[in-house]
């Protein structure tokens, strides 16, 4: 039961026949930011009695009196200039708690109309070490799959590798100049990631007019490079060869990243895939006069003031803008999709904006096209971490940084766990909290905002942390496992929920927020609105767990129903961080 949507469809109801516009006001309904005087609060009255020339108190009286929810709501009250507060009834809060244990879909109705959502993530360019830009494309992306298809939507993931870009001129001139055979024998992965890193430094560098550090186009060795880059995309055996023999090696890869995000794709259509598409997709740009010549190369023009976008350079190569083109068309016609979203960094905004102008004017006109925008990942010097600064930016080598803090966080913090734990067990933890702490960092974060990447702080034991959410979580289970408590039984055959006091209430009220903290987290693409819910949920339950007795509640019923309250927590917190692509742990 989404609680907020109901309060806003009545209120809508309500003003039917009172104002010209009624859903322009229902949005006007929020959870009451002082719960003093209400759960809910619209303030609509206001803006509506100038329109109609009334005071706005009488105006809410009468929105009050049509609300017509006298099995839900208190009788609303009117505060101050014409806020309209709305108290839910105990009982009928206690019996939507009540109805949220049974099922598994904790209360979450899925979406009335399901769509098909393309999620392009991760994408990252291979044949060079997974680096930690990556990391947010590849944790955002995952949890957006996994919020869509829990809410009821077709997601079909795709894994856009750059597998066919640049770097691999750059491996192939250096696995013909440089290499060393007997370590790729040994470690082909190794050696291929030493190869690039060993290439690029040989290239002079210059700085640009912005007075970044970029490559010097004129650099021997980049011309050698981007040659055999230009050979490969002609179809030259040899490098074609080499190509195929370097492809198990990326992917091997990253795929050892992913498994230890434990993110998966149902498809992984790199650039290359599209590769046999693109002539044809300049042709009919060209024909629909949407593209158009010059100065030798094919390009689609944007008014006076923006860059054109290249489809076709003048030596005949295709741009990352045609295989995008293509891979639209594609997918299109594969999957008809509602929706793609892009998850990709911000400084891509330019491309997408011009990719999509295309698209329409192709005449794909009814699809969401949306950019999945996000900020940089910060060192804790508040520079952006890249590539070029070494292997602390690697992916994998964070990854295991941050296993091995919350390895040591662990171990110091030991809790009150009465029998001990074996050592896989412990290594368990060790992995999933240190991979849970960088995903829930970034998740929580304002996607579009840079943040700084700070183990101590991810790991934090109190405040919005995944280590926290965890601990809390495993600590709500060891009080059944203390009580003895049959949960499937609990789950089965809800108790009666008693709301006695003010911390019950505030749970019950909470816990019922849950539907849709998850919709407004999905309509915005922001899977920090599921962490804020988790961190306010955690906070409440904190309330409440230090307030009322659970196991030595003072009658058996109280018992049952404080032992649902927990055994629901428990089930948002875990599903909450399960959509986000954390795991918990029943002990720790
Ligand atoms: N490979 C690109 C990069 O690392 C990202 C690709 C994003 N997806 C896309 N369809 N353009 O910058």
């Amino acid at each position: 039961m989404n609680v907020l949507a109901l309060l806003q469809r009545k209120l809508q109801d309500a003003l039917t026949g009172l104002a010209n516009d009624p859903a322009a006001y229902s949005g006007m309904l929020k959870p009451a930011q002082d719960t003093r005087f209400g759960d809910y609060q619209a303030n609509c009255a206001m803006p509506l009695a100038k329109q109609l020339g009334q005071r706005p108190p009488d105006v809410a009286r009468t929105i009050g009196e049509r609300l017509h929810l006298e099995d839900v709501l208190e009788t609303p009250t009117i505060a101050g200039p014409g806020f309209i507060n709305l108290k839910l009834r105990d009982e009928w809060l206690a019996r939507q708690v009540r109805a949220m244990a049974e099922g598994d879909r904790l209360g979450v109705a899925p979406v009335d109309t399901p769509g098909t959502f393309v999620v392009d993530f991760s994408s990252p360019n291979v044949a060079k070490p997974m680096h930690v830009g990556h990391l947010r494309s590849t944790i955002i992306g995952d949890a957006l799959a996994r919020l869509l298809r829990f809410l009821g939507h077709n997601v079909v993931t795709d894994n856009h590798l750059g597998d066919w870009g640049t770097q691999f001129g750059i491996l192939l001139y250096g696995y013909k100049n440089f290499l060393d055979a007997s370590a790729f024998a040994a470690d082909p992965v190794g050696e291929l990631a030493r190869l690039y890193v060993f290439v690029r430094k040989q290239m002079k560098k210059v700085v640009d007019a912005q007075g970044e550090e970029v490559e010097d186009a004129n650099d021997p060795i980049a011309q050698a490079a981007r040659a055999e880059t230009a050979k490969l995309h002609s179809g030259d055996a040899e490098n074609l060869k080499l190509w195929q023999q370097f492809m198990p090696h990326c992917y091997e890869e990253i795929e050892r990243i992913y498994r230890r995000l434990d993110v998966r794709f149902d498809h992984t259509h790199g650039e290359s895939f599209y590769q046999p598409m693109l002539a044809d997709v300049v042709r009919d740009l060209r024909q629909h006069n949407i593209a158009q010549e010059s100065e030798g190369a094919v390009a689609v023009f944007f008014g006076e003031k923006d860059s054109p976008a290249l489809i076709q350079k003048r030596d005949g190569a295709f741009t990352y803008t045609t295989t995008d083109l293509a891979t639209i068309r594609y997918r299109l016609e594969k999957w008809n999709p509602q929706a793609i979203l892009y998850v990709v960094d911000f400084r891509q905004g330019l491309h997408f904006k011009q990719l999509f102008d295309i698209v329409r004017r192709w005449g794909y006109d009814n699809i969401e096209l949306q950019h999945i925008s996000f900020g940089s990942v910060l060192g804790e010097d508040g520079r952006p971490i890249s590539t070029r600064e070494g292997t602390g930016a690697l992916l994998d080598s964070l990854l295991s940084e941050a296993v091995a803090a919350a390895a040591r966080v662990y171990e110091q913090n030991q809790p009150e766990e009465v029998s001990p734990l074996s050592e896989d067990e412990r290594r368990t933890i060790h992995e999933v909290v240190g991979i849970g702490a960088v995903k829930y960092a970034d998740l929580s974060q304002n996607r579009t905002s840079d943040y700084r990447f700070s183990l101590k702080k991810m790991l934090a034991m109190d405040g919005n942390t995944a280590t926290y959410m965890q601990y809390a979580y495993a600590r709500n289970r060891s009080i059944f496992r203390r009580g003895d408590i049959d949960i499937a039984a609990l789950r089965d055959d809800p108790p009666p929920v008693l709301l006695t006091v003010a911390e019950e209430r505030a749970l019950a009220l909470q816990l019922l927020r849950f539907p849709n903290a998850l919709l407004v987290a999905a309509s915005e693409y922001k899977p920090s609105a599921i962490t804020s819910y988790l961190w306010d949920l955690a906070k409440t339950y904190s309330g409440f767990f230090q307030n009322c007795p659970v196991l030595k509640a003072e009658t058996p019923e109280l018992r049952q129903s404080r032992l649902l309250l927990c055994d629901l927590t428990a089930r948002v917190i875990q599903r909450g961080l399960d959509l986000l692509g954390i795991r918990t742990v029943e002990r720790m």
